[in-house]
């Protein structure tokens, strides 16, 4: 008996399905879970079945057939840790860096996250939403189908709302599934110059509980995505401490936590995102090894961001390998923002992982989907080619999915399958 379904893509030189129903640790991070000659059911939306040309051939039909051959099929990218929503730009100190300052001197001196701010409080949830379409645009064509997103460039209760707005209006307005974060405590606002704990206070006692509020009247909650809370543990913003109170307070009011730590200064971040079982810990740039043996050991997912070091012109990255090695859940991100790294694209973060970082091209792959997915607790619905999860996923031009890693600089997306539509 055939059993009809919607679409079925076939004659992929390979499919790689990237699933995995726990993180991927160690040596599970090179199975891309290859099928040569393969083949991807679609139905309502999901994936039906996965196998090979012919075996899937014999047991299924669908109304539009997908011929693949010469491409690679692979989950769309899940972007974990992005700050893509924001006002104006920072060009000005782009070019200030390659005079010579330090991202650390310009947040000392009053700009970085803090000259956004101004920009994104002039805006309105119109504003921002009309300038982050076309970026998340850019996103989607260099085949992202999920992201993360996080408020803090706000910085007072009702621009931080407004993010959250404008995030909401980007969910619904295009492709991308948006996954929220709340980040007030992403730098301290110049009205609070010198009194940081004061406004970790209004964090801690107005801001989380407006934030959880809202997060209980959007479609973000009706649809079972969670609202994280997210704080920038460094140096000349909020210690670890100040960084308790903050995701303590959020796990109060139902929203997981997520850390920026040791991007610059190692506070002790991740032994706090263990201990309260934060859904992931990002940056790692400074990690002790002890804090990366710790992580290995938790339910953590590390996400490490190299397209920060690559913009910031560093010649040192995060050890991503020695993360792996130590059996750390690893995750990639682009971490998209105006300062520290304005960069839409997944494959470039691949490309950089493993030049800088020693990753193998399945282990940057598995990294930008199903761990990524894990990294933003989405793995149910998300970030591999499982039968029963949401059809998302990419054509590739080429017949090798190592290509991905290997090339940089172009795009091999054909076609982007995103909720079983071709778009
Ligand atoms: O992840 N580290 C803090 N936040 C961002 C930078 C944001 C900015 O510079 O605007 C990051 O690198
Ligand atoms: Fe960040």
């Amino acid at each position: 008996m055939m059993v009809d379904a919607d679409l079925l893509i076939h004659s992929a030189a390979q499919v790689v399905t990237c699933a995995s129903d726990v993180p991927k640790r160690g040596a599970a991070m090179q199975d891309v879970g290859l099928i040569t000659d393969g083949a991807v059911v679609v139905k309502d939306g999901r994936i039906l079945a996965i196998g090979p040309t012919e075996s899937i051939r014999e047991r299924y039909s669908a109304v539009q057939m997908m011929n693949a051959s010469g491409q690679v099929v692979c989950p769309g990218f899940v972007d974990p840790h992005t700050h893509v929503v924001y006002a104006g730009d920072r060009i000005g100190e782009f070019e200030q860096r390659i005079r010579g300052a330090t991202y650390m001197e310009i947040m000392a001196a009053g700009g970085g996250i803090v000259s956004t701010m101004r920009a994104t409080r002039a805006s309105s949830v119109d504003d921002l939403v009309e300038a982050t379409l076309p970026r998340l645009e850019q996103m989607l064509r260099l085949g992202t189908t999920t992201a993360e997103i996080k408020t803090g460039y706000g910085l007072d209760l009702d621009s931080e709302l407004k993010m959250l707005e404008a995030i909401a209006a980007l969910d619904q307005a295009q492709p991308i599934d948006l996954v929220p974060t709340f980040m007030p405590a992403h730098a301290v606002p110049p009205e609070f110059n010198g009194r940081s704990d004061a406004y970790i206070d209004w964090v801690v006692n107005e801001m989380i509980p407006a934030a959880a509020d809202w997060y209980r009247n959007s479609h973000f909650f009706v649809d079972g995505r969670p609202l994280f809370c997210d704080v920038f543990c460094e140096k000349n913003a909020f210690d670890l401490a100040q960084s308790r109170r903050v995701l303590e307070a959020g796990i109060a009011y139902g929203l997981p936590a997520k850390i920026h730590a040791d991007e610059f200064t190692s506070l002790g971040g991740v032994g706090l995102a263990v201990e309260l079982g934060a859904t992931s810990v990002d940056h790692l740039d400074a990690t002790m090894v002890e804090d990366a043996a710790m992580l290995a050991e938790s339910g953590v997912v590390g996400i490490v961001l190299p397209a920060v070091n690559f913009n910031l012109g560093s010649h040192e990255f995060a050890d991503a390998r020695g993360l792996i090695d130590a059996g750390a859940a690893l995750a990639l991100s682009t971490d998209i923002n105006p300062g520290s790294a304005p960069c839409p694209s997944q494959p470039l973060v691949m490309a950089i992982a493993s030049r800088y970082q020693r990753l193998l091209p399945a282990e940057t792959l598995n990294a930008v989907t199903i761990n990524a997915a894990f990294g933003i607790g989405l793995a149910d619905r998300v970030g591999s080619l499982t039968p029963g999860k949401q059809a998302d996923l990419l054509l590739l031009n080429c017949t090798d999915y190592r290509q991905l890693a290997y090339q940089f600089g172009g795009n091999l997306l054909a076609t982007v399958v995103k909720n079983g539509r071709i778009i």
